[in-house]
Parts: C-alpha cells; structure tokens; sequence
C-alpha cells in the first residue's frame, strides 16, 4: 500500500510517499480503508520533534513512521477477536497513541473506533476526534461553563478553537477567540464576540479577566493566566510550551489558590467513542465543522506545511 513515511523529526521535506506492507490486524484489531484523515498541530509536533513532549517514545527518532492520527474509513477486516464492527461499516477514530493514518489502510484497535453516524461524511468524521475532544472537555466537562460567563480561548482559529468557540457560545458564554490577524474573521463567523490578534495585544496586559482560558497555545508563564482569571475562574492548558506545561504542573495549583482560581493541565481523553454530545450538535446543525483546504495523500507535506505556518482557518483534510 502506498503511505507517507518518515524515519527523522524535521521539516515536511523528510516526509516520502512510499509502498510499505499492509498492516495485518491483530486479534483485537480492525484493518480500516481510509477515506479522510485531518491534521492536527500534534501531526506537526511529531513531525518536526517540537515541543520536547511530541518526543515521548522516540527521543532520538520518530517512534511511528507513519503520521496521521484523526481518521475516517471504512472496515476491511477484522482480527479473530474483533467482533464489534463487521467490513463494509463507515468507522472513525483518534489514533494519536499509534498513528498510521497517512496510509491506504490501517489496523486500529476496535475499542478505538466509532461507528460514523448516518449523514456524516468521512471528511467530517475525521475533523471531530482530536479537535472536539479538546473542545468538549476544555468547554463543558472540565471548563464547566456557564450562562454569561466570559470565556478565553487562546489558539482560537485552529482546529479545537472551531469547536471551542461554538461550544462555549451554545453555552450561553461572552467568548474572546485569539489567535493570529489572517483568523480574526474566520473566529467572529464561528460566534466570537471579541477577537484578539496575539502579534499585536497581550490578552493577559489588557485588563480584563476571564472565568475560563482555554489555552491551546501556551507560552506564559502560569502567574500571567493567574492574573487575567476572574476570582473563582479556572485556566486549562492544552498545548503550548514545555517550560509553561512544567510551571502549570509544579506551580499552578499553589499560585491559583487564593482567589478560588484554579491553573491547570487539561488532560484530553481521547478517543472517537467519547465525543457523542458533539456528534449529536453537529447533526443537529447547531455545530459547525468547516474544511479550510483538502489534499491527496501525496501531498501531506505541503498540507502540513500549510497547518504548521498558521494558514488553516478550519480543518485540513487528506482526502484518500
Ligand atoms: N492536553 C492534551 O491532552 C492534548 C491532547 C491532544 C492534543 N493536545 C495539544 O493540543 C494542541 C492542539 O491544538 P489544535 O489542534 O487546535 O491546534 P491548531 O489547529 O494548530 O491551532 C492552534 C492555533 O493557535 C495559534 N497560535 C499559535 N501561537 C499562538 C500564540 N502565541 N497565541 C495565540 N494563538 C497562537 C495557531 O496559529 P498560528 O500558529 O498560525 O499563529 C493556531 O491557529 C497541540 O499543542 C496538541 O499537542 C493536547
């Protein structure tokens, strides 16, 4: 089968389309032909090795060779104890511990999959994993908002902001979205009442203070978020830095605490099968998944080169 490889972090240049093996699914194992697969900004961190975290598993070398992680596809086969989903069924999945989704096929174990609901296609199915597990925990679950209160999301434009902004909206939320000057637009037509281009504004030096940041871009340091929370308000930190991930971690319960604040990690947990309150708002029509661009397999360089520079407004498909 052919699929894009790559044996050293780097730029989207060390990215090959190749004919590798199939993958043979193990016994608890399902071999999926993928249809669509959306990039995520983890794709471009594993690829280039940055920051530290996307190393885990790999320090020196990539541990997978096939990226790819939010796919879409349909059953092929399945392994002797894989009984859930038969072949000829539309499933989709977040592979982020494995990867393997820029290729023809690949095997995914069945606890991993989702059946796509009817009337989704398989591009939409593949934008949902990562990017509305983010959302719906950082907003509802772990954000816990509420009817007029103000929320943050910082990285707004990108993939999870989408979903973020219009979860937060239907929440009843006053929504800030920041990110850079070519998204301004795009997160004002997803429902932000304020927008924010971080090249120019601070958001923590303006004055103001929020009841939730959802932070998917983070690089502060924890007592900067401390200080544009509201008393009571809570910060997540999704993605970002390490040296910002570390004083969340080690920090950030000790200097939330007085306020009633609390500074956080939002440990996502991943999987196409917890993201069914989305599913249901998308088929409702009331969420939103937009397509930027789409691609061929053969060029996920460019494609992630496109995600990895900032111009992706929505989601970035590789149609297969
Ligand atoms: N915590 C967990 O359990 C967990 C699980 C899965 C993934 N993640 C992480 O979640 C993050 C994924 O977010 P995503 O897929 O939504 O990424 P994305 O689509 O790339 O969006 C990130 C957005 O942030 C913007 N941005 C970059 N630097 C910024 C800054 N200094 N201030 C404000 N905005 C900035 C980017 O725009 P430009 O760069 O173009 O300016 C982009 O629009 C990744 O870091 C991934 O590792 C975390």
């Amino acid at each position: 089968m052919k699929a894009v490889v790559y044996t050293r972090y780097g730029p989207p240049e060390v990215l090959g389309l190749a004919e590798v093996p199939m993958p043979v699914p193990q016994d608890n194992e399902v071999l999926v032909k993928v249809h669509a697969v959306s990039l995520n900004a983890s794709d471009w961190e594993v690829l280039r090795g940055k920051p530290l975290y996307s190393r885990i598993g790999g320090p020196v070398r990539p541990r997978h060779h096939i990226l790819g992680s939010d796919i879409a596809g349909r059953v092929e086969a399945a392994g002797r104890n894989a009984t859930l989903f038969q072949p000829g069924e539309d499933v989709f999945a977040d592979i982020l511990s494995s990867m393997g989704g820029f290729a023809e096929y690949v095997s995914v174990p069945q606890n991993a999959l989702a059946r796509v609901p009817s009337g989704m296609t398989y591009e939409e199915a593949a934008a949902l994993p990562q990017a509305g597990a983010i959302a719906l925990q950082g907003i509802r679950d772990k954000g816990q908002v509420r009817p007029g209160q103000t929320v943050l999301i910082n990285g707004a434009g990108g993939g999870s902001g989408m979903y973020a902004i219009q979860l937060a909206k239907l929440a009843g939320a006053e929504v800030t979205g920041v990110d850079n000057a070519e998204k301004l637009a795009f997160m004002r037509s997803l429902g932000a009442d304020h927008v924010i281009d971080y090249t120019r504004e601070d958001f923590t030096r303006k004055g103001r203070s929020y009841d939730l940041i959802l932070d998917v871009a983070a690089h502060r340091p924890a007592s900067a978020y401390r200080g544009a929370l509201r008393p009571g308000g809570r910060y997540l930190y999704v993605g970002g830095s390490v040296a910002t991930l570390l004083q969340v971690l080690l920090v950030g319960p000790l200097i939330g605490r007085a306020g009633g604040k609390k500074i956080r990690l939002l440990a996502v947990r991943l999987g196409a099968q917890h993201l069914a309150p989305l599913v249901e708002l998308c088929q409702a029509g009331k969420v939103a998944t937009v397509i930027d661009r789409r691609y061929p397999l053969s060029q996920v360089p460019e494609a992630l080169r496109y995600l990895g520079e900032g111009h992706a407004k929505g989601k970035v498909i590789i149609i297969e």
